[in-house]
């Protein structure tokens, strides 16, 4: 990595994913600023924005190095129509408002990392997805007589919303990419392993759905470390698949995982049961039984190495270090 000490700027950066990277390059002496609309406490600059108006918070990105924008609802709600408005505003108006204070910055940061998401591409259970022949999703078949449904229409819309929001932004002097991100697992408390892991732990852990459905997954420690990579790699722009290797059916994802936590067996979930349970979780089927068949074209092209490229090691690894946390 480059041995400066870079001035990194997290507009939204007070969530899961941001908590975890303001900690990592903190953790490599850089200096870290968090843009949120809280206050809250951490060991690193927090700055206050509102994420709809310009303010002074636009002085933290005069002369930074880097800014990675974070924010966003999360996806993790029932997609009413009063949801997919804080969905939407959250995500393309903030991505739009740091556009415009980029463009008018003396000196804007060099390169400008926002978030985005590998749900973008189409339901797939037959091929990988990379960047270069990866389908974008809308109005596929899911079956031979079942179109996907609208909901997974407007979640694909939302992304490609988002990117193009960030990619029409006129910043000529801000090398830009989107990271087209897969499920970020971490052993934080309230992440998607922790809810994982407590079904497994209630030998509720079986197969999801048909459990032939894809899931794509990254280990934070990679997450971090493809960020760290791509702000250092300056040829590349545009966007970029972050997620592991080896996305598997969601089968031999739940069976890794009921591994790492030793427990022989799960009960399974019907796709009628994911859908009746999501009602009352107030989330959406679609996060569990989308097929998400996503790899990293991009980041292996380009000879970055996964430390966690299999889902079964990853999943000892964070079992490890949540055991550790909770002892
Ligand atoms: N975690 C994953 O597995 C994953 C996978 C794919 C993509 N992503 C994307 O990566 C980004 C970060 O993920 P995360 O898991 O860290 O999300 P998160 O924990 O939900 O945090 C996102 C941050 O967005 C800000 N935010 C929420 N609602 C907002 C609103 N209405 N207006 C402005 N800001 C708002 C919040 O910051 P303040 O309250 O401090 O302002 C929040 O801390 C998100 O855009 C997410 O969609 C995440």
């Amino acid at each position: 990595m480059d041995t400066r000490r870079l001035r990194i700027v997290l507009p939204g950066g007070s969530g899961q994913v941001g908590s975890m990277l303001a900690a990592y390059f903190q953790e490599r002496g850089h200096y870290v600023t968090v843009l949120t609309r809280g206050p809250y406490t951490a060991s690193w600059q927090t700055v206050h924005w509102d994420g709809v108006n310009p303010g002074s918070w636009i002085e933290t990105l005069e002369g930074a190095d880097v800014c990675i924008h974070l924010s966003g609802r999360s996806i993790n709600c029932r997609h009413t129509e009063q949801n997919r408005k804080a969905l939407y505003d959250s995500r393309i108006g903030t991505t739009r408002l740091l556009g415009q204070v980029m463009s008018v910055l003396d000196n804007p940061p060099r390169v400008w990392l926002n978030a985005s998401s590998a749900t973008i591409y189409r339901h797939a259970l037959d091929r990988d997805m990379d960047e270069a022949t990866g389908e974008i999703g809308g109005g596929e078949r899911i079956s031979k007589r079942r179109r996907a449904p609208e909901k997974w229409d407007w979640a694909v819309k939302l992304v490609k919303d988002w990117e193009a929001a960030f990619f029409s932004a006129q910043t000529p002097r801000t090398r830009k990419v989107a990271l087209r991100t897969s499920l970020v697992f971490g052993p934080a408390p309230g992440s998607v392993f922790e809810v994982l892991s407590n079904l497994v732990r209630a030998s509720l852990g079986g197969n999801q759905g048909s459990g032939r459905q894809y899931v794509s997954w990254i280990h934070e420690t990679d997450y971090a470390r493809a960020v760290e990579f791509l702000i250092d790699h300056e040829g590349i722009e545009g966007p970029v698949n972050l997620t592991a290797p080896n996305p598997l059916p969601n089968r031999e994802f739940m069976q890794a995982l009921r591994n790492a936590w030793d427990v022989p067996n799960g009960l399974p979930a019907p796709a009628l049961f994911i859908k009746i349970g999501a009602i009352f979780m107030r989330t959406e089927p679609e996060l569990v039984l989308k097929s998400r068949r996503v790899v990293p074209g991009r980041l292996l092209d380009a000879g970055f190495n996964f430390q966690f490229p299999a889902w079964a090691s990853a999943a000892e690894d964070l079992v490890r270090q949540w055991r550790a946390r909770s002892s």
